[in-house]
C-alpha cells in the first residue's frame, strides 16, 4: 500500500468525478477558466455587504471556503445562520439538508440560497418519508411503536425531521448524539435511529454501553425491515440502513497498514465511519472535534484522519509541523459537497446583486413547524 501524505493533489475539479455543471443555471454560469472569478466573488460580496451572510461547511473546497463569513459543521452553521437575523440572504456553501435546516432556523424574511441544487447528500436520500412512515406503521403493527423514540441525524431531509417532531422524537448531530440518545431513552425503551446506522451504532455501543446484539438494522427495501417480530421486541436500537458514502469507505485494514507504516500514528475518525474502523481508532468525534484535536496536538505528532478529504487536506496545510495523512488508499471527496465551486458561488452572488434570488431553499410551513419541534428539543438540551 502507498501512504498518501498530504497535500497530495491540487484541489480542484480535475479530481471531482461529478463536476459537470449547468443543470440549474443554464447559460449564466461563469466558466471555471475565468481568471476573474476570485475578483468577481469579492466584488459581489462587497456590493451586498451586510445583506449577505455566507456559510461554509468544513468539507467545502478551499476556493469556496475563502469567501465564507463563518465555517463550521452542519449544526454550528445552522446556529450561526439563526444568529444573523439582519442578513437578508444566507448563501449556504454546503449540501441541501443543511440549507433546509438554515431555512427552518432563520426568520421568514431571510432567504436561503444553495449555489448548486445538485449538492444533495446520499445519506440523507437513503431515508425517504414514505419509507419511514411505512416502517413506523410496521412498528405499530408489531405493538412496539409506543416504546420507540425516533431520533434523526441532522443529515436528513426536513420532512424526516418533521416526522420525528410529530412522533415525540428529536434531531441529533455527530457532536451531541450521546446526550440526545440519553434524552430519548428517558422517554422510551427503544430508539429508531435515522438515517446513519454507523453514527447510531457507534454512539449506542461505545458511549451508552448498549450491547452490539441489541442493535438491529432496518432495511427499508424488505418487508418488516427484514426483521422478525422477536428481533424487534428484543432490540434496543433499530438502526435505519443508511450510511455516508464517504465515511463508509474507510476500512479497518487500512488502519492496520498505517499503524505498521507510521510509528506512533494516531487514528482519528468521524463517527459516521463503520463500527469496525471506530473500534480500531484512537479517537472518534465530530468534524469540530477533529479540527480541535489536530490544533491542540503537539508538533511532530502523526495522525491518520478518517473524514472528508477537503478538510483533511486543509488540516495538513494548516499544520505543517504535524504529519497528517488520509485514512484511505484512494482519493475521495464528497462529490456533492464539491458541487459548490467558485463559478456557482459567483453566479449566486452576482444574481443577488442583480436582485434575483436563485436556487432558493424553502421548507413548507407545516414541515417547518414540525421539524422545529424536533430541532428545538435538541437545542434545549444542556450545553447544546
Ligand atoms: P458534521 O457536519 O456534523 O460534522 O457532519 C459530517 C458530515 O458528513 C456533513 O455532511
Ligand atoms: Fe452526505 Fe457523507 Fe457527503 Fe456529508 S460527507 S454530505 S453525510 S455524503
Amino acid at each position: 500500500m502507498t501512504t498518501v501524505d498530504l497535500p497530495l493533489l491540487p484541489l480542484g475539479r480535475g479530481v471531482d468525478p461529478n463536476s459537470e455543471r449547468g443543470v440549474d443555471c443554464p447559460g449564466d454560469l461563469p466558466p471555471a477558466s475565468d481568471p476573474d472569478l476570485v475578483a468577481r466573488a469579492r466584488a459581489a460580496k462587497e456590493k451586498l455587504g451586510e445583506r449577505v451572510f455566507v456559510l461554509g461547511h468544513h468539507y467545502q473546497r478551499d476556493e469556496v471556503i475563502q469567501f465564507a463569513d463563518v465555517t463550521g459543521d452542519s449544526f454550528k452553521l445552522a446556529r450561526d445562520a439563526a444568529a444573523r437575523p439582519d442578513a437578508e440572504y444566507i448563501v449556504f456553501c454546503g449540501v441541501h439538508f443543511m440549507a433546509e435546516s438554515a431555512d427552518i432556523l432563520t426568520t421568514d424574511e431571510q432567504q436561503v440560497v444553495l449555489p448548486d441544487l445538485a449538492a444533495g447528500c446520499s445519506m440523507a436520500d437513503m431515508a425517504r418519508l414514505q419509507q419511514v412512515e411505512s416502517a413506523w406503521e410496521a412498528l405499530e403493527a408489531a405493538g412496539i411503536a409506543d416504546q420507540v423514540v425516533p431520533v434523526t441525524y441532522m443529515n436528513s431531509s426536513a420532512d424526516i425531521k418533521a416526522f420525528c417532531g410529530r412522533h415525540g422524537g428529536v434531531v441529533c448531530t455527530s457532536s451531541n448524539a450521546e446526550t440526545v440518545l440519553e434524552w430519548a431513552f428517558e422517554r422510551g425503551s427503544k430508539v429508531m435511529f435515522l438515517p446513519d446506522q454507523h453514527l447510531g451504532r457507534n454512539t449506542a455501543v461505545l458511549k451508552l454501553g448498549i450491547p452490539l446484539e441489541k442493535n438491529v438494522v432496518w432495511n427499508p427495501r424488505l418487508a418488516n425491515g427484514g426483521l422478525t417480530a422477536e428481533q424487534l421486541q428484543d432490540a434496543t436500537m433499530i438502526l435505519w440502513q443508511g450510511h455516508c458514502s464517504v465515511h463508509g469507505r474507510f476500512s479497518p485494514d487500512t488502519v492496520d497498514e498505517l499503524r505498521a507504516e507510521i510509528p506512533g500514528v494516531q487514528i482519528l475518525v468521524h463517527p459516521e465511519c463503520q463500527h469496525e474502523v471506530v473500534l480500531k481508532a484512537d479517537l472518534v468525534g465530530s468534524t469540530e472535534f477533529i479540527i480541535k484535536t489536530i490544533a491542540e496536538a503537539p508538533a511532530g505528532s502523526a495522525w491518520a484522519i478518517g473524514t472528508e478529504l477537503n478538510l483533511v487536506q486543509r488540516l495538513a496545510n494548516a499544520h505543517p509541523d504535524k504529519r497528517i495523512v488520509f485514512l484511505d488508499r484512494t482519493v475521495c471527496y464528497c462529490s456533492t459537497m464539491n458541487r459548490i465551486d467558485l463559478p456557482h458561488l459567483v453566479w449566486a452572488l452576482e444574481s443577488l446583486v442583480e436582485g434575483t434570488v436563485v436556487n432558493k431553499i424553502e421548507v413548507d410551513p407545516q414541515t417547518q413547524a414540525e421539524a422545529t419541534v424536533a430541532l428545538q428539543r435538541m437545542l434545549d438540551l444542556p450545553g447544546k
